[in-house]
């Protein structure tokens, strides 16, 4: 298991966000706050369900806002509430796939956050028996089931959620309310977050801790197979054998200005330019230049099965994938281990073949991406260690790691991952100069020269911040592009690969990311006059051959847009446009050459009128398959 380094930070990630209260407040206002800052794990229906003389559901398709808005002058008051912001798995989003859902004789409400697998076999069986349907959701499949049990067993709720969830496969956090027991939550979890904030006198549950932070600091992180039951004075928590289990009380290390704007017009904005804090926060503690030493003690646990191994194995999704490529490079250049870099997605459902003894490094911002959790767990099975890479504390993925380090890059909220990949490079190239250096696969004098580039790179990323002025201006000029294509060789192919989809997610823009060599054997076709290249060209062992790849565009009058290094007059004279990044090593340059990339997108996004924080489609992190 990977220990957090001090404190117990925050458990955030994940599609859904739920909230829920019961204590003496208003819970109406304490929902709707919280489900505005849990906005980013999805945002296409929003619903609040409040006991106050029977149980009032309230729900509507579109952003928490348009919720606020419809319940304008609605008599709202309650002490207990659950309420939720919906990723769409089954069923559109409409106002009637909104959650909280309700049970066929009206007394229960639910929201929920997962999914049900076998929601077809148990709709059937219970239509069968008379039950209807409002929605397509398989959340109101389980709230019936439920009811059912309740009725059939004459049982109490709290009974027959427990008989429900040993029948139902899949992943979920629930959270129950019921007309006949107005003092009481009932909730549960097996695979996806749930946390329970402990005030004084009343109790609040969400599915990370920013919608809590505020009231309480005291917090419980609730295992899955775990049955909570709370009331204002009250918590209780089971395994789904009904015996009890003592609840550990944890203190956040979180602030509330962690969790808010800033100053800042969007949260992505925010997270770019933290990046020199973040990774200042990354290496601090870690990295000595002067004495030359870096200290991981995750690494140092596992030290003799990571230098010894005969490969590793990196799986991760999206950006988090794109990091663990640039370290497929840091790792073979500098301890030459053989690494494979895998989409989990992929390798969860194939057959991969697994020693005992290989090396799997997991990376994962939110620690709570399925498809990465199941490899490993596959893997884990075959007998391989697992090296986590996460931002979250305490999240699933720490949990089921042997060892790992965490990126200490702060709550990420922008649903375009930034801050947190840079972090990512951080560690991964800390791992890699640790390794080599005890493997003896370096020298000590560019041992010397790599431990001082990544001291520089917190200053050498506030100088590209500098230049965001002028990268806006970029970003208003090809705003209206149809389509882009992002290049780069070596260490910052996949810096190419990240811009690109940094573009797609925030723009809607068509981009794609290419090796600058490769571009030869197909995506030449697509150059024209209208096509913006951006080449990720700093100057490093491939500069001479990129700078071909340019002409080649240019000779197709292609636009040419670039990152560069300070000082490399050939390229500024050959393109449209640069975006400059201080000279670094080319193993560090992709902690910088991302930089200009991820302002280029915001500002597309931002030039395009779009909602950068919360993109179409999207989620912040993807717990269903
Ligand atoms: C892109 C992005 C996603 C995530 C991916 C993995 O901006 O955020 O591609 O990188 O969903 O998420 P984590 O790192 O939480 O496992």
């Amino acid at each position: 298991m990977l220990i957090a380094d001090s404190l117990i930070k925050v458990n955030l990630k994940t599609m859904c966000g739920i909230v829920a209260y019961i204590g003496q407040r208003e819970a109406y206002p304490v929902i709707l706050k919280g489900l505005k800052r849990l906005e980013y794990r999805g945002y296409d229906s929003a619903g609040v369900a409040l006991l106050n003389n029977g149980l009032k559901v309230y729900r509507k398709k579109g952003k928490v806002a348009e919720l606020e808005e419809s319940l304008m002058g609605v008599d709202l008051h309650a002490h207990i509430g659950i309420g939720h912001t919906r990723w769409a798995t089954h069923g559109e989003p409409s106002d009637r796939n909104a959650h909280p859902h309700q049970s066929n004789n009206g007394k229960l409400a639910m929201i929920h956050n997962g999914i049900i697998e076998n929601y077809a076999q148990l709709k059937n069986e219970l239509q069968k028996k008379g039950y209807e349907f409002k929605s397509d959701t398989d959340t109101e499949v389980l709230l019936n089931f439920i009811e059912d049990i309740q009725m059939n067993n004459h049982c109490g709720l709290e009974e027959a959620v427990r008989i429900a969830l040993k029948r139902i496969t899949g992943a979920y956090v629930i959270v129950l309310i019921d007309q006949d027991n107005p003092d009481t939550l009932i909730a549960a979890r097996k695979g996806s977050p749930l946390v329970i904030g402990v005030g004084k006198g009343e109790h609040f549950l969400a599915s990370d801790a920013s919608p809590i932070i505020e009231y309480t600091k005291e917090v419980v992180y609730v295992n899955d197979y775990e049955l909570a039951i709370l009331r204002p004075d009250e918590l209780i928590l089971k395994n789904l054998g009904n015996e009890k289990i003592t609840p550990f009380v944890q203190k956040l290390d979180l602030e509330l200005a962690a969790i808010e704007k800033g100053g800042y017009e969007h949260f992505m904005l925010k997270e770019i330019f933290e990046q020199s804090d973040t990774i200042y926060d990354c290496l601090r503690g870690r990295l000595d230049a002067i004495a030359g030493k870096i200290t991981m003690s995750g690494v140092e646990k596992y030290i003799e099965q990571l230098k010894n191994a005969n490969r590793i194995l990196i799986v991760a999704c999206g950006t988090s994938w794109h990091a663990g490529l640039v370290a497929e490079y840091i790792i073979e250049e500098l301890c030459r281990i053989p690494v494979e870099v895998e989409y989990a997605s992929e390798f969860r459902y194939r057959n991969p073949i697994v020693h005992k003894g290989d090396v799997i490094i997991a990376i994962s911002q939110s620690g709570e991406t399925a498809d990465t959790l199941v490899a490993i767990e596959k893997a884990k099975e075959q007998g391989a260690i697992i090296f986590g890479i996460l931002n979250v504390v305490g999240s699933s993925i720490a949990r089921t790691s042997h060892a790992g380090a965490y990126t200490h890059a702060g709550h990420e909220i922008g649903v375009a991952s930034t801050k947190a990949f840079t972090a990512q490079l951080v560690v991964l190239t800390m791992v890699a100069l640790k390794l080599a250096h005890d493997k003896g696969t370096i020298d000590q004098l560019r041992y010397m020269h790599l431990i001082n580039e990544l001291h520089e790179i917190p200053d050498k990323v506030s100088t590209i911040l500098r230049s965001s002025e002028k990268i806006r201006l970029i970003a208003e000029k090809y705003k209206d592009a149809r389509d882009f294509l992002y290049l780069g060789r070596g260490y910052n192919f996949p810096i190419a690969l990240e811009g690109a989809l940094k573009l797609k997610e925030i723009s809607y823009i068509h981009a794609e990311g290419y090796p600058a060599a490769e571009m030869k054997h197909g995506p030449i076709a697509l150059v024209d006059e209208n096509l913006p290249v951006i080449f990720v060209a700093t100057k490093d062992a491939y500069h001479e051959k990129i700078i071909s790849n340019m002409q080649e565009i240019k000779a197709r009058k292609g636009i040419v847009i670039a990152v560069i290094s300070e000082g490399d007059d050939v390229i500024t004279q050959m393109a449209d446009d640069v975006m400059i990044v201080p000279d670094a090593d080319e193993i560090v340059a992709p902690m910088l050459s991302v930089i200009p990339l991820q302002l280029l997108s915001y500002y597309i996004g931002l030039a395009k009128g779009l909602d950068v924080d919360k993109p179409r489609n999207l989620a912040k992190s993807v717990t269903v398959e």
